[in-house]
């Protein structure tokens, strides 16, 4: 199932070094969202260090993006701004016995950190919200660790309300 996800060009307003803003430019920015790639691999790595605070290489992200695209119910979205990966969100398809719709979850979030607070999250929450919609999902839910309290705010703002308590032990 195909879900399109529009590039678009962003002005955004660059002050000039006087500081005063009738002195700027305006530059165009391309933004995309897009399935990520095995070539995207590279450049995932350093993002999910900042996500999991410990290194990947690149081979283990190619080989976890191929896993993925094998199991028929993940997606792994990448961000793109002037072409290079800025963002990153997975979406998992779940299905319960309790109910009959199923659930989208939200996985490995995580935006550059040079990247942050210019919209970009809320955007790939946005593709990830769309993408639910088109598997027939009627809810979208994350899990996002205590400490994250940054994070939390963020998905306060984009809509998110927090409802549970997550359990989880070593196996
Ligand atoms: C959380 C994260 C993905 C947000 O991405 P982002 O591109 O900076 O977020 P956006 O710019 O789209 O922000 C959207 C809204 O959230 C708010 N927000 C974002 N980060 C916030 C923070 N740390 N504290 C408070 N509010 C925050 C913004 O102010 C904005 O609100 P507004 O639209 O009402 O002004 C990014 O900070 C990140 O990658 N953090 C590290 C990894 C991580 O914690 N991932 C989540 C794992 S559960």
């Amino acid at each position: 199932m195909e879900v399109a996800f529009r590039t678009f060009q962003q002005a955004s307003h660059r002050r000039a070094a006087t500081g005063d803003p009738r002195h700027g430019t305006l530059e165009l920015m391309e933004f995309e969202i897009r399935d990520a790639r095995g070539e995207d691999a590279e450049a995932l790595a350093p993002l999910l260090e900042q996500l999991m605070g410990e290194p990947s290489t690149e081979a283990q992200v190619r080989s976890r993006l191929d896993r993925l695209a094998t199991t028929g119910a993940d997606r792994v979205l990448v961000a793109l701004s002037n072409g290079r990966v800025v963002g990153l969100v997975g979406v998992h398809l779940t299905w319960m016995a309790h109910t009959d719709a199923p659930t989208a979850r939200l996985m490995s979030l995580v935006v550059d950190e040079t990247f942050r607070g210019q919209g970009i999250g809320r955007r790939l929450v946005g593709a990830g919200v769309a993408l639910a919609r088109t598997w027939g999902c009627n809810r979208l839910e994350l899990t996002s660790r205590l400490e994250r309290s940054g994070a939390h705010s963020f998905y306060d703002a984009v809509g998110f309300v927090h409802t549970s308590k997550r359990f989880s032990m070593p196996v």
